[in-house]
């Protein structure tokens, strides 16, 4: 509490740099204060937050499946490297290899291990003592170090070893008893990873059922089991594969989180659907509340007025889209003409399925979601699109562009940019030698020229900034291309000293709904946006609305990254506008009056 009373934000007009912009710039003084600069950063941020946000919290959270199915993958510590450069925070893992969980040891980066369905064969599962004997050979030596936050017993149990069924709900049981055992039951979660195959009817997703021989007698007894632990369901979700075989019933944007996919009604829900992926997660839920006991009539009036909340929630333990080869034979010759599996296809999918899953979805169940996978593995068995799931090629290499947006679970601005301005204190002489050097020298001088949008104001020091700073983002904000002999110094926020020929702002669209604009203002102000400004009593709290407080912290982070490609989006939550947005007293930087 005296934190609160110690750290006060400053507001964005007292002297001395805003604290917070720490956050988006631990190194930018190299790398000497980065771990004091952020931990004072945690400690404002843990200080600060319950000012305005309840808490540094996401919709839900982006983990990787690392498989290992390959013979020419990189080690384990370079994963670790791979994972950490990336942002990834979360992964799930096939076994519990010590060398992979020594690696992952004190990295910040969750765990989930698992026992094999080869383990739960054994014997391993099957009795309360193997399963104490199984987590003290396979968890207890970690998870001091490695952040292990669950265990799947057994994958996909009911396509792979379908003669163990009867015996995993028994198996899941004793593995969690020994947990609980250990003391270790509340932050080592025990769950399965089943295939979404196991649902029998998805579509509409209020029609959600399990098939006849799990519903009453696993999946009912599982889905109490899961409920008395605070546990979660996780389903192995391929959405492309109904895509695949939908005979163009399905469009291209439904299934890869396209903006502007037709939306799908079910009827008798009345729930609207904008994605696959959210009509099969639905029906999951449906099929849960069909074997749990509650009435789907009921659930449906209720999902009506706004959705029940789950009685477990779902993962998606695995969720992926493969970007190569080919897939296995399909049922009509038809289906074979839709060309699923291409790199673009696969870049779409996971970077929309991670947006969904860290800022929200209007009107959806918020979800935490593992891709499939990190690599492309080689010795994956089956048709070839098997072994192109991979986000990395084995020696790191990204297949395709994603961005993992910290994975959520990190207060770290992804993709911060910085600007170039005079320093006028060397004085007109050495001020006016380098602008005649830049301009003549790569910089674009015209918009300074009479007549022309940044001759106004017709200042040295102005002018100046303008050509420093062109120069420096043609060379890409290069090291040592803003000096200028000391006559030019880095700033981290776009600097309203220098002008900005063709401005544009982020801007919230109130029409997402209060509850996603939460979502995104949290994920924002806990990445790149300096949100010191829209705290009670700072000069833009007013107006108190969710859209002007979103549209404060879009513009900065937007602003922040440089304006990049993709920073204008939150998941449709934020639009780029070119004319100055005016909110109450508040002015959206840049300020370009
Ligand atoms: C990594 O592997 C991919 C695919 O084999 C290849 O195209 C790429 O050039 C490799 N990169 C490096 C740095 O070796």
């Amino acid at each position: 509490m005296s934190l609160v009373a110690r750290y006060k934000f400053p507001s964005r007009s007292s002297s001395g740099p805003p604290v917070l912009v720490m956050l988006c710039s631990p190194t930018r003084h190299g790398s000497r204060n980065k771990s004091m600069a952020l931990a004072l950063a945690h400690l404002l941020l843990a200080a600060a937050l319950p000012l305005l946000f309840v808490s540094r919290a996401d919709a839900g959270e982006v983990g990787v499946c690392y498989g290992r199915d390959g013979n020419n993958l990189m080690d384990p510590s370079s994963v670790v490297n791979l994972l950490k450069a990336n942002g990834i925070t979360m992964v799930r893992i096939y076994d519990a290899n010590p060398t992979v969980l020594n690696a992952l040891a004190n990295q910040n980066i969750k765990v989930m291990v698992a026992m094999s369905n080869g383990d739960l064969q054994s014997g391993a599962g099957q009795d309360v003592n193997s399963a104490l004997n199984w987590v003290n050979k396979n968890v207890v030596p970690y998870y001091r170090s490695s952040q292990i936050n669950g265990v799947a017993v057994g994958n996909e149990v009911f396509q792979q070893a379908s003669g163990l069924t009867s015996q995993l709900v028994p198996a899941m049981r004793n593995v969690q008893a020994a947990l609980a055992r250990l003391g270790l039951a509340d932050t080592i979660k025990v769950s399965t990873p089943i295939s979404f195959d196991s649902v029998k009817v998805s579509f509409p997703p209020s029609a959600g059922v399990f098939q006849d021989n799990i519903a009453q007698s696993v999946m009912s007894p599982m889905i109490d089991f899961l409920q008395k632990t605070n546990s979660y369901l996780m389903v192995n979700f391929y959405p492309y594969i109904a895509w695949a075989n939908s005979n163009g019933q399905i469009s291209r944007d439904y299934a890869l989180f396209g903006p502007n996919a037709s939306p799908v009604v079910d009827q008798s829900s009345g729930i609207t659907y904008h994605n696959l992926f959210d009509a099969q997660l639905d029906a999951v839920y449906f099929a849960i509340n069909q074997v749990s006991g509650g009435s789907v009539r009921a659930s449906m009036a209720q999902a009506r007025r706004g959705r029940p909340p789950p009685r477990v929630p779902v993962k998606c333990s695995e969720c992926g889209h493969p970007s190569g080869g080919r897939l296995p034979p399909l049922a009509t010759l038809d289906d074979v003409q839709v060309d699923v599996a291409t790199k673009a296809n696969a870049q779409a999918f996971n970077n929309g399925l991670i947006s969904r899953a860290l800022f929200g979805a209007s009107g959806m169940t918020d979800v935490s979601v593992y891709i499939f996978a990190l690599f492309n593995e080689n010795k994956k068995a089956g048709a070839s699109v098997e072994q192109n799931f991979g986000l990395f090629y084995p020696n790191g290499t990204k297949v395709y562009q994603v961005d993992f947006h910290n994975g959520g679970g990190g207060n770290v601005c992804p993709t911060k940019a910085s600007w170039c301005v005079a320093n006028s204190a060397v004085g007109s002489t050495r001020l006016q030698a380098a602008l005649d050097w830049a301009c003549s020298n790569g910089a674009d001088c015209s918009a300074i020229q009479p007549n022309k949008a940044c001759f106004a104001p017709n200042t040295l020091v102005a002018h100046a900034s303008y050509a420093f700073n062109d120069y420096y983002q043609r060379k890409s904000q290069a090291s040592g291309t803003c000096d200028f002999s000391g006559a030019a110094s880095i700033v981290y926020k776009p600097s309203p000293s220098i002008c900005d020929p063709n401005p544009s702002w982020c801007i919230a669209k109130p029409e997402v709904g209060d509850t996603r604009l939460q979502n995104a203002l949290d994920y924002a102000c806990g990445s790149c946006a300096d949100c010191s400004a829209i705290q009670r009593g700072a000069q833009c709290f007013d107006p108190d609305t969710k859209v002007a407080h979103a549209t404060y912290a879009f513009n900065d982070y937007y602003q922040t990254a440089g304006r990049a490609s993709g920073s204008c989006d939150f998941n449709g939550a934020a639009t780029i506008v070119t004319q100055q947005p005016k909110i109450g007293n508040c002015v959206l930087p840049p300020n370009n009056s």
